[in-house]
């Protein structure tokens, strides 16, 4: 089996950022590439802030913080990701975006290299086809706020060999996470049911059936969520809802996955969230 040593992550926005913060305080080297030279500067706002966290609640040193930090190099230049072992891709949540990024990095990276995609929804099958080296793709999907959560689901494309699979279990553990498997299918087994869950709260906000302040209030009194579902819309994205439930509704073919109109609405108005200020909540810069 293939240790990985070092790691690359593509995407510096809300996952990227966490996933690469969460391996870089295990100990792993880590290059974080973005085009965006705004998106990076932002990623290290969010790192050291979160890292400031865990040492305030004493699960972290100040000096392992600053080691976990200095283990994080940041750029615009994809071409970085040439020596990497590991290299996850968390961009928008479009086919055609993450399978041009995947042909990109057959150019550049090494012959034994592995590409997880921390793609929500999207079939691994379907991604990894578009690569030179299916056998090398599998999905690697973090849960968002990425040092918080413990799961990440695995889903290997039909190509993806046992090798490659036993590579990333063995470094999800490495990060002190806990892998849980899923076959491929679109939105796996989470967001299959999270997603449609957070629809549904937007459908009866939609209705005029509740406020969302109270939608939400309910289902952590009445259902001992840890947050309502409109404020976890904003949590993860409205625009990242949206495109699972694209994929939900065009991978099943079922009318029962119809993204809510108000949804549509509110990316179109560039309402998506904590990541703009503005979801069905308002948040400070
Ligand atoms: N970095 C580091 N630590 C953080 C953090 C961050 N960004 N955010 C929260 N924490 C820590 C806090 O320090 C705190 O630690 P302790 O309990 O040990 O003191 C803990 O997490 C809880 O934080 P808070 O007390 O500030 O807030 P909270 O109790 O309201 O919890 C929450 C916040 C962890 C986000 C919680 O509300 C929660 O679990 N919500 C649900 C999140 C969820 O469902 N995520 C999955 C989204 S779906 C997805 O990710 C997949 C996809 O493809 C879309
Ligand atoms: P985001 O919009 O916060 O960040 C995406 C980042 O990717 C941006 O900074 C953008 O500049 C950058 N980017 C876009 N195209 C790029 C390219 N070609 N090369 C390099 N960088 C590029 O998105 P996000 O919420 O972090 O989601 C990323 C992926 O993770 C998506 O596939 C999403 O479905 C998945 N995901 C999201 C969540 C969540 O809660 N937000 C949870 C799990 C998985």
């Amino acid at each position: 089996m293939k240790e990985i040593k070092s790691i690359g992550v593509i995407g510096a926005g809300t996952m990227g950022n966490g996933i690469a913060q969460t391996f870089a305080t295990a100990g792993y080297a880590v290059i974080l590439q973005d085009l965006s030279e705004d998106a990076l500067a932002r990623a290290g706002t969010t790192m050291t802030g979160s890292l400031a966290r865990q040492v305030k609640k004493g699960t972290l040193t100040q000096d392992a913080a600053d080691a976990a930090l200095a283990r994080i190099a940041s750029t615009t230049d994809v071409a970085a990701m040439a020596d990497r072992d590991l290299v996850i891709e968390a961009i928008v949540e479009r086919l055609d975006v993450k399978t041009s990024i995947l042909q990109k990095l057959d150019t550049i990276c090494r012959d034994d290299a592995i590409f997880a995609s921390n793609t929500s929804s999207i079939s691994l099958t379907q991604l990894a086809a578009a690569s030179t080296h299916p056998d090398r793709v599998i999905g690697m999907h973090f849960f968002n706020p990425v040092p918080v959560m413990q799961l990440v689901e695995i889903i290997r494309a039909l190509q993806t060999t046992d090798d490659v699979a036993d590579a990333i279990f063995a470094v999800t553990a490495a990060i002190g996470k806990t892998p849980r498997v899923s076959k491929d299918s679109y939105g796996f087994i989470v967001n299959r049911l999270l997603a449609p869950l957070i629809n549904e709260a937007i459908n009866c906000v939609y209705e005029g059936l509740a406020t969302p302040e109270d939608i939400d209030s309910m289902m952590k009194l009445g259902a001992n969520h840890p947050m309502g579902p409109l404020a976890l819309g904003d949590l993860i994205g409205l625009d990242v809802v949206l495109n699972i439930m694209e994929t939900l509704y065009d991978g099943f073919d079922d009318p029962k996955y119809r993204a809510s109109p108000l949804l549509k609405q509110m990316v179109s108005a560039g309402y998506l969230g904590r990541k703009t200020g503005k979801g069905f909540a308002t948040y400070p810069a």
